[in-house]
């Protein structure tokens, strides 16, 4: 499958890379994160307890997402602002550990990629555990004080807020037991702190091109 996996902590960039990284190859874009999110905004509209694995579980199995680019459904209803909010993103890191939760969504994206013929994908398990034999995977990461002002910048937040929370994200999500937050062992790793955007873009598109075999 002609899959381009991009994994990394929160705010380093992946969404912006991994759109232009579409554009430029033509491929399909999926944002796994906007899933996870969408499962934690059903928890949290049902008053449901994010630590109840069963529970959460149930939710993930139960709603219908759909990420067509920047927009997300739930249930068919546009929730791409919903998704965004820091409750959501204080809640998300919590139903995204539970393996019942991740085995619904991994579900998901494999049917993703095989009716779009292949994709760019972000996320956080991508190259590791979702699409092992992908054709390009990369790790993007960036300092936490070059993150928490880009997080800052795109939403508007409180600054201490967003340090806090990408802190305790990359907590969960790099200690969690079922496929925790660590570049592949062939990614090639890439730090968007100090090379730009647009360096960055035709690096991974230079990769891909020379492995694509196309
Ligand atoms: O955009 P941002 O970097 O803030 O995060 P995101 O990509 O929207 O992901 C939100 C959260 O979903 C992450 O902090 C993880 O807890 C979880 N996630 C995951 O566990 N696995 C993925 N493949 C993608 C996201």
């Amino acid at each position: 499958m002609r899959v381009i996996a991009i994994d990394g902590p929160a705010g380093a960039g992946k969404s912006t890379v991994a759109r232009e990284v579409a554009r430029a190859t033509g491929l399909q874009y999926l944002d796994t994160g906007a899933m996870y999110r969408c499962v934690a905004l059903s928890v949290l509209r049902q008053h449901i307890d994010p630590f109840n694995e069963e529970a959460v579980g149930h939710v993930a199995r139960s709603v219908s997402i759909d990420v067509q680019g920047v927009r997300a459904f739930l249930d068919g209803v546009d929730v791409s602002a919903e998704i965004r909010t820091p409750e959501i993103s204080n809640t998300v890191s919590i139903i995204a550990a539970h393996t019942p939760v991740r085995d619904a969504m991994r579900m998901q994206q494999r049917q993703w990629i095989e009716t779009n013929g292949g994709g760019v994908v972000e996320g956080r398990d991508i190259g590791t555990v979702v699409f092992p034999d992908a054709v390009l995977k990369v790790f993007l990461w960036a300092s936490p004080e070059v993150r928490a002002t880009r997080r800052v910048d795109q939403t508007g937040d409180d600054f201490d807020e967003v340090v806090r929370n990408i802190t305790e994200r990359d907590r969960i999500d790099s200690t969690r037991s079922d496929s925790p937050l660590r570049p592949a062992d062939d990614a090639v790793s890439l730090n968007s702190s100090s090379i730009a955007v647009g360096d960055v873009v035709a690096t991974i598109v230079q990769h891909f091109q020379e492995r694509d075999g196309r």
